[in-house]
């Protein structure tokens, strides 16, 4: 494993602590973009108090900028990540903070006490899938920034999932929690696949929002629902020629992922696929950056791609797998019900 994703070039600017700091605070200061708009800028034209000297150089560690003279500018590799990867950036950093003050305060729950951990961490509670199953403006609102971080994710997952897996062209594909279509969409380019994503209401509103403008061969479908309620070969865009779960299950407790795969696997015919995309769980060796924090408060959740395969084999279908390097453990497993 390179312990890097090929696709997301910004983790190499949070590999730390104190460099991910200071460059979320150059981010929300527009001190970036005023480096990456003027080309060079003076240290002394950034107005900081003499006691701050050490931000500039905490950017420099940190690759962000260079010093030539008294002026500072983007290093090459960082202008290379800016401003393409900003948004991604900026949802990193949101999240990362969040999970940071979780991790300082609760360890000894998040490894002692999961339920008071997860009653307590901010991670967890933008992650309250509650706020979906409204559409009014406050509960979108909330619903977003979720569902940003997750888009942001998905985004550099998506093309290793679409080169492991094999879709005809008009394959009708239900991606249950597929959240704002991030997948869906790509998948329906690659394939030319039709794919229905069933998720909550807030979400399903966000991603018709946010497919608005594709063209309909990259826009998937929505459909609003639970996807605990089963019964998927009745939904709109049924029969089903492949089920997918990409970075679901573990959001759920191991009997009720079982109960998932069994939905799946009634709403498929033989030859049907069940697709699960997920995080594996920690592995022994590779280095700690600091953006693998993030995956930290999930790690109790996370099953190796064999738990999967075997979920899968007990229910009757033919197993392939595939590990795709990330920068971290990522397995998909792909079970063809007989
Ligand atoms: C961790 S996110 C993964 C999203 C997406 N598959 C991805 O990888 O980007 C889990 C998804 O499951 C959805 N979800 C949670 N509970 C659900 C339910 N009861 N029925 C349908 N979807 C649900 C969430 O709204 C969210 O989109």
């Amino acid at each position: 494993m390179t312990y890097a994703n090929p696709h997301a070039p910004e983790d190499a600017f949070l590999e730390t602590f104190p460099g991910a700091m200071a460059l979320d605070l150059g981010v929300r200061r527009g001190l970036i973009d005023r480096i990456a708009l003027d080309g060079a800028v003076p240290v002394d034209a950034l107005n900081l108090p003499a006691e701050a000297a050490f931000f500039p150089v905490l950017l420099e560690r940190a690759g962000v900028v260079v010093r030539t003279g008294d002026a500072l500018s983007l290093t090459d590799a960082f202008a290379r990540v800016w401003p393409a990867r900003r948004t991604a950036l900026a949802h990193k950093l949101r999240f990362l903070k969040a999970v940071s003050v979780d991790l300082a305060m609760g360890m000894s729950d998040l490894v002692g006490d999961l339920p008071t951990f997860m009653k307590q961490a901010h991670s967890f509670d933008i992650f309250d899938y509650s706020h979906a199953l409204k559409t009014d403006a406050d509960a979108l609102a909330r619903t977003q920034i979720w569902c940003d971080y997750v888009a942001v994710l998905t985004e550099t997952e998506a093309p290793e999932i679409t080169a492991a897996i094999d879709l005809d062209p008009g394959a009708r594909v239900l991606e249950v929690g597929g959240n704002v279509g991030v997948l869906a969409s790509a998948i329906m380019t690659a394939f030319g696949a039709e794919v229905t994503v069933l998720d909550l209401p807030g979400v399903c509103e966000l991603g018709k929002r946010r497919n608005a403008e594709r063209a309909s061969g990259a826009r998937p479908t929505f459909v609003a629902g639970d996807a605990r309620q089963g019964e998927w070969d009745e939904l709109p865009g049924a029969p089903w020629d492949a089920v997918l779960f990409k970075s679901v299950l573990h959001d759920w407790p191991e009997d009720q992922r079982g109960t998932l795969l069994d939905h799946a696997l009634a709403a498929l015919g033989p030859g049907g696929q069940v697709i699960i995309a997920e995080r594996g769980p920690l592995e022994a060796t590779g280095p700690l950056p600091y953006w693998l924090s993030a995956d930290l408060v999930f790690a109790p959740f996370y099953r190796s791609g064999e738990w999967y395969a075997a979920a899968l084999r007990a229910r009757g279908c033919e197993v392939t797998q595939f590990t795709p390097d990330l920068g971290l453990p990522f397995h998909i497993t792909v079970g063809v019900k007989t």
